[in-house]
């Protein structure tokens, strides 16, 4: 293949795959123009890299900006692409590579057995895994009429090269520029695509790597980086990003902003082992004394059994199956802490009920009568919570409950403001 259109050529992953494309004749175009025919006349092959981010949005890769609300981005993005693979099938170009994203399938809860495969169903990390995962369909329905497809689900491509210095998660997850380039040209090189289609994972051959980077184009990653554990002298092992274990300051207000960033990277590392905590919490709940006939632990899953079978959704489930673990540190105020430590995840409505089921258990919940939140609270309490203390009940396991403690708990965390 010789002629190749690329949209979002000078965004991250463009300039990455610049060495890459030097054989080949590449013509540059805006995806958002009018000229799409034109660029896309006679060419081999088109790569679509092209994807909008909102102002003041940070989302790796994308090259254009725009002033976009925030929800319509993704619908955008879409349109776009719909855009490029119709034009390039009307063109006549016979192969179309999409850059999709590890995103499309929730890799930070996989636990296994096995690496995640790009031939699962997926479950999509936010809205821009949903709109990548659609994007990907767009290429499958266009395979479908005959285009070659091949839709690349990229991993964390970095404008340095470098793996991040201290988030384990996106280093397993790096994608070197060299890796990169190679898996384009091999697309663009590969004799054939077998049924027209296929997904590729596209991460680097990385320490601790969870994705299954198998494929039928023949292409393997060279590169890698070391997972972060081995990393112990992060300072010496990334010397240009500064002291990467302690901060430079011994007062707040001499912060830079390299302890900043250097203090979120921390917290957002730490805060990724929320869901293992708070299961874990649950665990230790069995060995706490009680006059109750079930464990409290069995409480906990009794209650979101019941929950389930009675067609909660999952929030409200993961809520049934927290709403005492705050008792394995003191039963005082047992609701109002676990509630606090669920809030960023859950809505302000099963906040309230987790907050208060204590109250309503004591039979003081007449009070709240014609609140919002009451019906919601009332069902809790009568329907699973004190119900849920049946040695007999046909209770369900804590494996059954823990991918829905991941996804819940794995979201990305609201901002609240504390009500006044
Ligand atoms: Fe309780
Ligand atoms: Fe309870």
């Amino acid at each position: 293949m010789k002629r190749v259109a690329v949209t979002g050529a000078n965004g991250v992953v463009g300039v990455a795959i610049t060495p890459a494309l030097a054989a080949f004749q590449v013509t540059k175009v805006d995806p958002r123009s009018d000229g799409l025919y034109e660029a896309f006349d006679q060419k081999d092959a088109v790569i679509h890299l092209g994807w909008i981010r909102v102002m003041g949005e940070p989302e790796s890769g994308a090259e254009y900006i725009d002033v976009l609300p925030i929800d319509n981005r993704h619908l955008k993005n879409l349109e776009l692409a719909s855009a490029v693979i119709e034009a390039a099938r009307q063109c006549g170009v016979r192969r179309v590579i999409l850059a999709s994203s590890v995103r499309a399938d929730n890799f930070q809860a996989w636990r296994g057995p096995g690496l995640l495969s790009p031939s699962r169903l997926p479950t999509p990390i936010g809205p821009y895994g949903a709109a990548k995962v659609l994007l990907e369909e767009q290429g499958r329905f266009a395979a479908s009429l005959g285009l070659e497809v091949i839709c690349i689900r990229l991993g964390a491509i970095t404008a340095s090269d470098e793996p991040h210095p201290i988030d384990a998660s996106e280093r397993r997850v790096w994608l070197s520029h060299r890796d990169c380039g190679e898996l384009i040209k091999t697309c663009l090189t590969a004799p054939a695509i077998p049924g027209g289609f296929c997904v590729v994972y596209a991460v680097s051959n990385n320490e601790g790597r969870v994705h299954d980077t198998g494929n039928p184009l023949g292409w393997l990653a060279e590169d890698g980086s070391d997972a972060l554990a081995h990393a112990t002298s992060l300072k010496e092992q990334n010397p240009k990003f500064g002291p990467l274990v302690k901060v430079s300051y011994t007062r707040l207000t001499d912060r830079t902003a390299n302890d900043v960033a250097l203090g979120s990277g921390v917290a957002k590392e730490h805060n990724a082992g929320f869901a293992d905590r708070m299961l874990e919490l649950l665990r230790k709940l069995a060995d706490t004394p009680t006059a109750h006939p079930v464990s409290r632990f069995e409480h906990g899953l009794q209650t979101a059994t019941r929950a389930l079978r009675d067609g909660a959704d999952e929030e409200t489930i993961v809520c049934a199956l927290f709403h005492d673990a705050a008792d394995y540190f003191t039963t005082e105020n047992h609701a109002a802490v676990v509630a606090e430590l669920l809030r960023p995840y859950i809505s302000p409505e099963n906040h309230w009920m987790i907050a208060m089921h204590g109250e309503f258990i004591a039979g003081h919940g007449d009070k709240f009568r014609g609140h919002p939140c009451f019906e919601r609270t009332v069902r809790f309490c009568e329907r699973w919570d004190s119900e849920s203390f049946d040695p007999n009940y046909d209770t369900l396991v804590l494996e059954r409950f823990e991918p829905m403690v991941r996804r819940i708990l794995s979201r990305p965390a609201y901002k609240w403001v504390l009500d006044s």
